[in-house]
């Protein structure tokens, strides 16, 4: 058999969006008036938008027809228990309670488990994750490997917990204090890196021998399953499906923004174990979401997202997918562009500090790139750093980020490799010029999640 080398995109196109063609005068006159904070540019006026791949996936024609084939009945829709049915088949969990999105399920979650006096451990929490448990007056720690904060070095695993460093917060604080841990697959805030599977197990191992429950934020739970695949011994001829399986087999609860890896627009999960905390979760849910058959979406968004979690295991799709994005990261690196390397399953994160040495993280040097991005090439991504981490509940300080960085987010079945050559152009053209880049100043912020509606002013 010949090899052939060039990968395409596994699917056609059915349906097409027009992009409206910007000038660069004009971007930059849009970046002034929306206070350098890229939330606030209309998304017309963007080109190659990146700032997500959460609700921005292209849906099958399969997922289309069920959105037609939904059932909208108020209570016990077909069209509910069809999405039960796949939650249950891949997570193996008892309860299955939708939600619109993940964050609502993070919300439920932790007004239940949270509160005053308590510690939730991930290996990094997502911002809406440390938002909601600490909105709860509960304390968020993250415990990733040292590796993991270290953006040019490789490692197959770097999303991986300190399995050391748990066993050690959890003598420190009190096992009886820490409600859950969690573990955030793939590692989004930390570079989209995966999570290996003997991690998995051994958090799961030390949680178990201290009686704490382990949770999985399983977002990017089939992202991660082919990352195990091609870089963990013993799991090369299992299907991303089985090794997906044997990562939920490990938690005692999850929950998902099924916006990625279910390849839907809108949805989420909390899946539960424990009997008494799913009724809970319930109650909470008929508060705040809706009937726990179908928590606060459509029938037929329930039926998209039953459709999507089938899509998503399909291991042509998952080599495309991860293919795509270490093709970016490869072009960037041949260009001298400092990445996250190895770049991880959803985005490249653009090391944003290791660019641009000349402006103090104090001026959000993230933010300044992601501005420049913008107003060269019309790329929007998001800052991933000091902006974003909020200040210290507590002593309301400013929280210096780990890391600074751009995080260039690849939605799911939508862009070419074309479109992806031209974020690869812009990069370069921006690197290159690095040195007229201007730091940033914050001229307004929210007490919580300050990042989205900030304003700020160059330097
Ligand atoms: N957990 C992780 C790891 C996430 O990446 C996200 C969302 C959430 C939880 C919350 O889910 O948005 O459906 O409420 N991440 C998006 C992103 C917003 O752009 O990375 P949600």
């Amino acid at each position: 058999m010949r090899k052939i080398k060039t990968m395409i995109e596994p699917f056609k196109i059915k349906m097409v969006e027009p992009i409206k063609q910007t000038t660069e005068e004009y971007r930059r006159e849009v970046l002034k008036n929306a206070k350098f904070n890229l939330f606030n540019v209309k998304a017309e006026d963007v080109l190659i938008d990146l700032l997500t791949d959460s609700g921005t996936s292209a849906m099958s024609s399969m997922q289309w027809a069920e959105i037609m084939n939904g059932d909208e009945s108020y209570a016990g829709a077909r069209s509910f228990f069809a999405f039960e049915k796949e939650v249950k088949n891949l997570t193996g969990l008892k309860h299955i309670i939708p939600t619109h999105q993940g964050r609502a399920a993070e919300k439920i979650l932790f007004s239940i488990i949270g509160g005053k006096g308590k510690t939730v451990i991930s290996n990094t929490h997502f911002d809406t994750t440390r938002a909601n448990v600490e909105y709860s007056g509960c304390k968020a720690l993250d415990l990733v490997i040292p590796e993991g904060k270290q953006a040019s070095l490789d490692h197959p695993f770097k999303g991986n917990m300190d399995i050391s460093a748990l066993e050690k917060a959890i003598t420190e604080i009190g096992a009886s204090n820490i409600p859950v841990v969690i573990m955030t697959i793939t590692n989004n805030a930390g570079g989209g890196q995966p999570v290996s599977m003997e991690n998995i197990k051994a958090t799961k191992k030390v949680c178990e021998k201290h009686g704490i429950p382990m949770f999985i934020d399983a977002c990017r739970f089939a992202e991660n399953a082919f990352f195990i695949k091609k870089r963990e011994k013993g799991y090369q001829d299992k299907t991303p499906l089985e090794i997906s399986k044997e990562m939920f087999s490990y938690c005692d609860g999850a929950t998902m923004s099924a916006k990625k890896d279910a390849l839907v627009n809108i949805g989420g999960f909390l899946a539960l174990n424990n009997d008494e905390l799913a009724q809970q979760a319930r109650n909470m849910l008929i508060l705040t979401e809706g009937f726990h058959t179908y928590g606060g979406l459509a029938g037929r968004d329930l039926a998209a997202m039953a459709q999507g979690l089938k899509e998503v295991v399909d291991e042509s799709y998952l080599a495309y997918r991860i293919r795509s994005t270490e093709y970016v990261g490869e072009k960037l690196t041949e260009k001298g562009v400092p990445i996250i390397l190895p770049p991880g399953g959803h985005a490249i994160f653009v090391d944003a500090a290791a660019m641009l040495p000349h402006i103090p993280k104090d001026q959000y040097p993230a933010q300044a790139l992601a501005c420049e991005l913008y107003a060269m090439g019309g790329i929007r991504g998001v800052e991933i750093g000091s902006a974003m981490m909020d200040r210290d509940p507590e002593t309301k300080k400013n929280r210096p980020a780990p890391m600074e960085l751009v995080r260039l987010a690849i939605p799911r079945r939508v862009y070419t490799q074309s479109h992806m050559d031209y974020v690869i152009e812009i990069l370069d053209i921006v690197n290159k010029e690095k040195n007229s880049i201007r730091g940033l100043k914050m001229i307004y912020e929210a007490p919580v999640l300050r990042h989205f509606t900030a304003k700020f002013e160059q330097v």
